[in-house]
């Protein structure tokens, strides 16, 4: 956005409607953040007594260890417990947790009876195949719903899941379930996608090629394709949970709050990715008052995250935080504009969707085919829409907003990240709203935007995003690796105590924030985070390319795509077909989501007097924008 676009966007206001506000859980923000500003851990530990404990907390937030934070100190509890177990002692039994559509059309649906009888098997189905509290479970699948009963069953008996993302290559699967040391693997015969299969199963043999670590394979039959089973090792889903041992009665397992409830992987400024480790007793309660505060959450509502379960949007909103709270969610397996661009619009008017979270992305994507696809369906259901992952372009924002949302719905932008659990900076529904502003900090959260020597900005002035106090959600390490977590998060404002969270930003006179972008070498493409490294390093694996570098250029639909320079070993021609044989090789050592739109054949890198690749004036090329300052550019 040019200073010029964000002086007028900083202008434009929308307001709730009375009935909004009234309704709402919090319907004065000023009032409920200045409290929780005031006494974070009365604010937090107050949230926390919505929820059951085996054992209540001693101490709310342990800091002596910091940036090793420990919450609820002493607590016991099981985020199961929470997400499932309390329901079907109530009405909520007969209420529907889950409603699934495939996208060949075929439909599921899931009280808290069933989802809690389902996730009790296969938390007994893994119990026998020796999964014990603290191993590590390895989940890759499609969006589907044994996807969430796999989770839910290891949190139930103490094991931590590591779901990878379908869209991962066989390389990334096995790198991390090496990093995780899984011995056990879910995943399904393949997914549905535009129609075709992917196939899962056999991307996981060959991962599992990679990594013999794993003993068991457990395999659910979506596409029902032949697949190769190995006998010993590979076991389908539904013979498991035929067998008596997946009894519908399985004891959730006593955590303690800090205890470890999953790993999830996320890239970072080296190749190697990051296993960020959430844990049962902090998480629970972040990701539940995120949720019922910013999305007003409500029995009554049909909530849908259209997420991928295998990125933390879709563990915080699709599968914890809305089983927490007892809600009702939709999910959708399938692409949005298959077979037409009206799939969605359709769905929300058949299940009569109230909330709807999505990607910038998808809404750029779907804003793309026209206004005639959204306006053949009845979208009245619908009461507020969320944003995720980049930043909202305010053409795209006040489209959802007047084209899906009729003018009535806020559109809750939240921003956060894989590190913090849950939404940091969003608007509540209450909340005065501008288009392409995440609005501010949530209750709890204190967060600025400062230089590099910690001062904070003067309104409308870029800098870096940072986060100046703890809260329950927040990362509690990075698996097996401790020193890196306090690097990349914890060295830049050391002295401070202060979390970078490695965006830069900008607050207006209103103290709006307005998130600019990544400062590091993290590119969000269609709003999935990609590490320039993972890429790099997957095109120099083939035998042409001796160095290469990576650059995110912006795009209309996808927010960014990948610009990929490669230096080619001597002996090797660039031509077409070895464009097309790298982007395979991407495709293959990284997944479908890290292809480059754009391989070029250079004869040699920008980089500086000491050999670091500069990005910048790649990226400056390829904009076709000055390239700054180059005084420190090798000859
Ligand atoms: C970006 C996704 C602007 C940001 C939940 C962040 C956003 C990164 C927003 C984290 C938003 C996420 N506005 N930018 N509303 N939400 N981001 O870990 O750059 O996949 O640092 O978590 O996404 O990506 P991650």
């Amino acid at each position: 956005m040019s200073d010029q676009e964000f002086v007028l966007s900083t202008q434009e206001w929308y307001y709730p409607s009375d009935e909004i506000v009234n309704q709402s859980h919090v319907s004065d923000y000023e009032a409920v953040y200045t409290e929780a500003a005031a006494d974070p851990q009365a604010f937090w530990a107050k949230r926390a007594e919505t929820l059951e404990w085996y054992q209540r907390w001693e101490k709310v937030l342990d800091e002596s260890g910091a940036p090793f934070y420990k919450w609820f100190v002493g607590g016991k509890t099981n985020i199961a417990l929470n997400a499932l177990d309390r329901h079907i002692k109530t009405w909520r039994k007969n209420k529907l947790a889950l409603i699934w559509e495939g996208e060949p059309g075929d439909k599921q649906t899931y009280s808290y009876w069933r989802l809690w009888q389902e996730v009790n098997k296969f938390g007994n189905v893994l119990r026998s195949m020796g999964v014990k509290k603290g191993d590590r479970v390895t989940i890759y699948m499609g969006r589907i719903p044994e996807l969430i009963i796999a989770m839910l069953a290891c949190a139930k008996i103490g094991a931590v899941h590591s779901v990878i993302y379908g869209g991962f290559s066989e390389h990334a699967l096995a790198d991390r379930i090496e990093d995780a040391q899984s011995r056990v693997l879910v995943t399904c015969d393949g997914a549905w996608l535009r129609g075709s299969i992917v196939e899962l199963k056999k991307i996981a043999d060959q991962a599992v090629h990679r990594s013999p670590i794993v003993e068991h394979v457990i395999v659910v039959k979506r596409t029902g394709q032949d697949v190769p089973m190995q006998a010993g090792r590979d076991f389908w889903y539904h013979d498991l949970m035929s067998l008596p041992i997946a009894s519908p009665n399985c004891e959730t397992e006593v955590m303690d709050a800090e205890d470890p409830l999953f790993i999830l992987y996320t890239s970072g400024t080296t190749g190697k990715p990051k296993g960020i480790l959430h844990t049962h007793g902090g998480y629970q309660v972040y990701t539940s008052t995120t949720l019922q505060y910013a999305f007003d959450i409500r029995d009554e509502d049909r909530w849908w995250c259209a997420a991928d379960p295998g990125w933390i949007t879709g563990h915080s909103y699709i599968v914890y935080a809305p089983l927490i709270l007892g809600a009702t969610s939709f999910v959708y397996e399938g692409a949005p504009n298959f077979p037409y661009p009206n799939r969605w619009w359709k769905m929300i008017e058949n299940y009569g969707i109230s909330i709807l979270y999505t990607a910038p992305t998808a809404i750029r994507g779907l804003m793309r085919f026209g206004d005639a696809w959204p306006k053949r369906h009845n979208l009245s259901s619908l009461r507020l829409l969320g944003s995720v992952g980049e930043p909202i372009n305010p053409e795209a924002w006040r489209w959802y907003h007047s084209i899906i949302g009729g003018g009535r719905c806020p559109v809750i932008d939240t921003w956060w990240q894989t590190e913090t659990g849950g939404f940091m900076i969003t608007p509540l529904p209450s909340v005065g709203l501008k288009p392409g502003s995440a609005t501010r900090p949530f209750p709890g959260v204190i967060a600025d935007v400062v230089d590099d020597d910690g001062n904070t900005c003067a309104p409308g002035v870029e800098g870096k995003l940072v986060i100046k106090n703890p809260w329950p959600g927040m990362l509690r390490t990075i698996y097996g690796d401790p020193d890196r977590m306090v690097r990349q998060y914890f060295s830049t404002y050391a002295r401070q105590g202060w979390y970078l969270a490695g965006d830069s930003a900008r607050k207006d006179e209103d103290g709006y924030f307005w998130i600019i972008g990544r400062i590091d070498d993290v590119i969000k493409v269609s709003g999935y985070r990609l590490g320039t490294a993972e890429v790099e390093s997957g095109l120099v694996s083939h035998a042409a390319v001796a160095e290469s570098a990576v650059i995110g250029v912006p795009d209309e639909v996808r927010g960014n795509v990948i610009y990929a320079y490669c230096l080619l070993r001597a002996g090797f021609q660039g031509s077409d077909a070895l464009v097309d044989e790298l982007k395979d090789h991407i495709r293959k050592e990284v997944g479908p989501i890290a292809v480059p739109t754009k391989i070029e054949f250079v004869s040699a890198l920008p980089k500086t007097r000491s050999g670091k690749i500069m990005r910048r004036v790649l990226k400056a090329r390829a904009m076709g924008l000055p390239e700054g300052d180059t005084s420190t550019l090798e000859e």
